[in-house]
């Protein structure tokens, strides 16, 4: 449950720093009126990670887990003009949605989207490694092993985020018997694991409630 105050302070900055946008406020309207579940980042975050795109300069970047693709959308705009951005979805409604909304953003040159278990098809994105960048926000018990192909698929520099390892602090129960948060905290204590991995979570408020990122970037 986001707080009153999260959502005027996401709504202030929203208003502020991110220009209106009709290709992005119709993928939600769109994903939204399908039906497709409301777990899409924020607008605030997908700026976020935009910026993060443009600040290391990332050329190729992977998605794992794109819903009706308005993440994909922010992660893609962000690219240079050869840039590619390879998306995962197991769902194909949510696949079709995504297809939809890529297509009026005028983005299908760009994004390679695949439609399948990302578990099946990552060993096919060996060719195209490395990713500059990594956006892992799929099911999260698969966490762990989405972060092993991360890295399989990684070069020096990769940055890998992934979305959605607070959640509303049950990351810090060591208990929990959901598999969610057992999936997240696996995926964080194996990032702390290799030594070529650096990596830090920042914790976030906002209109989609307490939850936060993980960040982490192979530096050999
Ligand atoms: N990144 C999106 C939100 C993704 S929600 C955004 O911020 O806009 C998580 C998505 O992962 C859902 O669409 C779900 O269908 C997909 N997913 C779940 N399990 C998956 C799997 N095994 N392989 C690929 N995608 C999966
Ligand atoms: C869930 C998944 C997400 O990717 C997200 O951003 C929020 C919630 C979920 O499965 O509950
Ligand atoms: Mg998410």
């Amino acid at each position: 449950m986001a707080s009153k105050d999260w959502e005027a302070v996401d709504d202030y900055f929203e208003d502020l720093l991110i220009s209106a946008d009709p290709v992005l406020e119709t993928a939600l309207q769109d994903s939204d009126a399908a039906g497709l579940p409301p777990h899409h980042v924020t607008p605030n975050q997908g700026k976020l990670l935009h910026l993060l795109i443009q600040i290391q300069g990332a050329r190729r970047v992977l998605e794992i887990g794109t819903l009706g693709g308005y993440s994909t959308i922010w992660l893609a705009r962000a690219l240079p003009p050869d840039g590619y951005l390879v998306a995962l979805e197991a769902n194909p409604h949510h696949a079709e949605i995504a297809r939809g909304n890529l297509t009026r953003a005028n983005l299908l040159d760009t994004v390679d989207l695949r439609v399948g278990n990302a578990l099946d098809l990552l060993p096919s994105l060996q060719p195209a490694a490395p990713f500059d960048f990594i956006f892992i926000d799929a099911d999260k018990p698969n966490n762990p092993h989405y972060l092993a192909w991360a890295l399989q698929l990684s070069g020096p520099g990769t940055v890998i985020i992934g979305d959605n390892v607070v959640r509303d602090g049950e990351v810090a129960n060591a208990h929990s018997s959901d598999p969610k948060v057992q999936g997240v905290r696996t995926f964080c204590e194996l990032l702390a694991a290799p030594p070529q991995v650096s990596a830090t979570a920042i914790q976030t408020v906002g209109s989609k409630g307490y939850d936060g990122f993980a960040i982490a970037r192979v530096t050999h």
